[in-house]
């Protein structure tokens, strides 16, 4: 699998999001990675379905959106309404993670789980069935530009281990830049989201590229 490269708009200029965007996609970003935030599920709030909305007619590319909220279920017939393509609901966030998850294909959009660093692999056990992919936080969520939790390479390894077959995409976001990505790639993750280290550069095209890179660098040659 080719690694896909999905910025996170939360680095972005608030002020210029179409233009962010725009810049994001001329630079080769596969997907445009969006943080939905309640203020109570974690500690900050961003934006909700009706900028997803407006933000959609500017994005050529999916949208990946990260639901950070208490109540997911809520959020998703807008979402779908917008056009988002895939959905990570926390697995701390869910009691009914079956129905949830249901809810999202019935939608139409891709269905994923995100685990927090604390959160146990085991907890994506049962749901395996219905995933289509699952998000590994190497962060605790809330805020962009946080370090990098190094533990999580290997709980990639073990995410990969435990799918076997199965083998959808793992999401990894937090804290991903160079220094990190080719050890996440090796574990067995197939898509980087990247805040600060792509919205962060000067160069996004380069910086996204080097992204790229570190998966070429594993290839037995
Ligand atoms: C954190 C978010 C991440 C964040 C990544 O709660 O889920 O998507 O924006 O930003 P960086 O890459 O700066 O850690
Ligand atoms: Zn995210």
């Amino acid at each position: 699998m080719t690694v896909r490269i999905a910025p996170s708009l939360l680095s972005a200029d608030f002020a210029r999001l179409a233009d962010e965007i725009a810049d994001v996609q001329n630079a080769g970003a596969d997907m445009l990675h969006l943080d939905v935030m309640d203020g109570h599920f974690v500690p900050n709030l961003t934006f909700g379905p009706p900028v997803v909305a407006r933000l959609a007619t500017y994005c050529r590319i999916p949208l990946d959106a990260h639901l950070m909220v208490d109540d997911p279920d809520a959020l998703l017939p807008q979402l779908a309404e917008a056009g988002v393509a895939r959905v990570a609901v926390h697995v701390e966030a869910c009691v009914h993670l079956h129905r949830t998850l249901s809810i999202i294909r019935d939608l139409g959009m891709e269905r994923g789980v995100a685990l927090n660093p604390a959160s146990p692999v085991d907890s994506l056990a049962e749901a395996l069935p219905w995933l289509d992919f699952v998000l590994a936080m190497s962060v605790n969520p809330g805020f962009g530009g946080q370090s990098f939790i190094a533990e999580s390479v290997a709980k990639v390894a073990r995410i990969r281990s435990m799918l076997g077959d199965h083998a959808i995409d793992i999401t990894v976001d937090g804290g991903v830049d160079t220094s990190n990505a080719r050890a996440l790639l090796a574990a067995g993750a197939t898509t980087l989201v990247a805040g600060t280290s792509v919205f962060g550069a000067s160069d996004r095209g380069r910086a996204i590229a080097a992204l790229r890179r570190c998966e070429l660098e594993d290839r037995p040659s």
